[in-house]
C-alpha cells in the first residue's frame, strides 16, 4: 500500500501522508489539509471514515469478526480471565501480575466506600427515575465529593483516580437500582471478589444473607469482560472528547453514561428485552417484525442488530448466546423470550433485506436474557453495560491525556442564512 494519498483540488494536487496500524490499518492524515489547501475541510457526519486518534488499546476486524484487548482475543479472554485482569490489561496496557492483581484490587476496596452525603443525591430522585440518569448524575457528583484533579504527569495520581472510581461506581449501580426497588443503601464486603461484591450489593435483601451462585458470578464476570471495551464507540468518543478540555476523569465518564444511554447504543439491551416481550404479547408472529423492520415508512428496527463496524457476526454476540443457552439450562429457567430471539435470529439471517445490508445479531441481542436470568431488572441493563464499559472508559481517557492530545474540536460546513440585518421587533 502506497503510503502518501493524493488530492486535487482547484487544479491542485496537495500529497498527504499515511499512517499504518500494526494490524495493516491504513489512514489518510489530513493534519495539514486545511493549511494546505487554504481553508478546506472534509464532511463526514457520523464519522463513518474518520479516525479521531491512534490508540494501543483494542483491536477490531468488522468484516472478519474479530475483536481483541490488547492483543488478547476477546474469546480467550472471555473464557479464562477475571473481570479486574482485564481491566487492568486495558487500563495499564499488560496483564499484571498475581501481586499486581492482588494491590490493584486492594487499592479498589480501600477507595469502595462513598460520601455519606450522595444518599441525600439519591433521595432527591424520584423512583421512576432512570438508573442510567441517576447514575450518569451520581458520576458527577462524585467530582463535587472528590475535588482534587487529577494531575496526569504523575503516575501516583493517575493511578489513584483509577482506583478510586473502580471502587466507587460499583457502589452508586446498586445503589441506582436499590432506590428503585426502595431497598435500603448499603456498602459492599470487601472479603469479596469484585464480581460477587458487585452481585451482594445490588441483591442482599436486609433480612437474609446474600448466597453467590457461581453460575451467576461466572455469568456476569464473562459479560463485563465482554462489554469492557470496544474502541472508539460513541461513549468512549464521547469520555475522549470530553477529556480532551482536561475535564476530569469522573465527568468525562459521567458524559459515557448519558452516550451509553441511548437505544442506538447501549441503551439497545433494554430495547431489545422490549421488543421481545412485545413480541411475545402479541403472539409471537416474528414474520410480523421482521416485515415491520424492513418497511422503511416504518421507524421500527429490530433492535439488537446491526452495528457500525460488525459487517459480520460480533465476536461477543456468538460468546453470549452461547452463555445465554449454558446460563438458563444450569438456571433451571425455560424463558420463551430465548426462543424467540433465536427465531428472529434465523429468520434475519436468511432475509435479503438483512444479508445485503450485513445486519447481524449484536453484543446486546442476547444480553439481557442473561441479565433477566441473573434476577436484574429491565431498566438495569444498561447501567450492567456501564459497569463493564467502565475500564475501557477509563483506559481510553488515560491513554488521550497521556498523549496529550488536543482538545477535540470538529469543523463544520455553515448552510444557514448570509448575512442580514436585523430589525428591531417594534418595526
Ligand atoms: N433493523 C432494520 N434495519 C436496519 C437496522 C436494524 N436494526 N440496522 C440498520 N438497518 C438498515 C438501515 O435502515 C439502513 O438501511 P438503508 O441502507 O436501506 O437506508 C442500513 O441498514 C444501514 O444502517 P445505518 O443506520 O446507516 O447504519 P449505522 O452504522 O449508522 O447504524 C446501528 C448502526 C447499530 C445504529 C444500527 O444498525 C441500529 O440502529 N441497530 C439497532 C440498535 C442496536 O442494536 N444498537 C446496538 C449496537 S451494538 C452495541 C453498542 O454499540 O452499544
Amino acid at each position: 500500500m502506497s503510503n502518501k494519498a493524493i488530492l486535487e483540488i482547484n487544479g491542485q494536487k496537495h500529497e498527504f501522508p499515511t499512517v499504518t496500524g500494526s494490524e495493516n490499518e491504513v489512514a489518510i492524515d489530513i493534519t495539514s489539509l486545511r493549511a494546505v489547501t487554504n481553508g478546506v475541510t472534509t464532511i463526514d457526519p457520523g464519522f463513518k471514515n474518520t479516525g479521531s486518534c491512534v490508540s494501543e488499546i483494542t483491536f477490531l476486524d468488522g468484516e472478519k469478526g474479530i475483536l481483541r484487548y490488547r492483543g488478547y482475543s476477546i474469546e480467550d479472554l472471555a473464557e479464562k480471565a477475571d473481570f479486574l485482569e482485564v481491566a487492568y490489561l486495558l487500563i495499564f496496557g499488560e496483564l499484571p501480575t498475581k501481586e499486581a492483581l492482588g494491590k490493584f484490587h486492594a487499592d479498589i476496596k480501600s477507595e469502595s466506600v462513598v460520601d455519606d452525603d450522595i444518599r441525600k443525591i439519591i433521595d432527591a430522585f424520584p423512583k421512576s427515575a432512570h438508573p442510567m440518569g441517576v447514575l450518569s448524575s451520581l458520576t458527577s457528583a462524585l467530582t463535587a465529593f472528590n475535588p482534587s484533579s487529577v494531575n496526569v504527569d504523575s503516575q501516583e495520581d493517575m493511578y489513584k483516580s483509577v482506583v478510586r472510581i473502580l471502587g466507587k461506581f460499583p457502589v452508586l449501580v446498586a445503589w441506582a437500582m436499590r432506590k428503585k426497588q426502595g431497598l435500603p443503601l448499603d456498602y459492599g464486603d470487601n472479603t469479596l471478589g469484585y464480581v460477587e461484591n458487585v452481585l451482594k450489593m445490588m441483591f442482599k435483601q436486609p433480612n437474609e444473607d446474600y448466597v453467590q451462585n457461581k453460575i451467576i458470578v461466572n455469568a456476569l464476570n464473562k459479560l463485563l469482560i465482554l462489554h469492557a471495551d470496544h474502541e472508539q464507540n460513541c461513549s468512549t468518543s464521547t469520555v475522549r472528547i470530553v477529556g480532551s478540555s482536561h475535564a476530569g476523569l469522573f465527568a468525562s465518564i459521567s458524559a459515557g453514561i448519558s452516550a451509553l444511554w441511548g437505544p442506538l447504543h447501549g441503551g439497545a439491551n433494554q430495547a431489545v428485552l422490549e421488543m421481545l416481550e412485545a413480541i411475545k404479547a402479541d403472539g409471537g408472529d416474528t414474520k410480523k417484525y421482521m416485515a415491520k423492520a424492513k418497511d422503511k415508512s416504518d421507524p421500527f428496527r429490530l433492535m439488537g442488530f446491526g452495528h457500525r463496524v460488525y459487517k459480520n457476526f460480533d465476536p461477543r454476540a456468538k460468546i453470549i448466546k452461547v452463555t445465554a443457552d449454558e446460563v438458563l439450562n444450569d438456571l433451571g429457567i425455560e424463558d420463551p423470550i430465548l426462543d424467540i430471539a433465536k427465531g428472529l435470529e434465523k429468520e434475519a439471517l436468511t432475509d435479503a433485506y438483512f444479508v445485503d445490508r450485513k445486519l447481524y445479531p449484536n453484543v446486546d441481542f442476547y444480553s439481557g436474557i442473561i441479565y433477566r436470568a441473573m434476577g436484574i431488572p429491565v431498566e438495569m441493563f444498561t447501567v450492567m453495560f456501564a459497569l463493564g464499559r467502565l475500564p475501557g472508559w477509563i483506559g481510553q481517557w488515560r491513554e488521550m491525556r497521556l498523549r496529550k492530545e488536543p482538545i477535540g474540536r470538529p469543523r463544520q460546513i455553515y448552510t444557514g442564512s448570509t448575512q442580514r440585518s436585523f430589525e428591531s421587533v417594534a418595526k
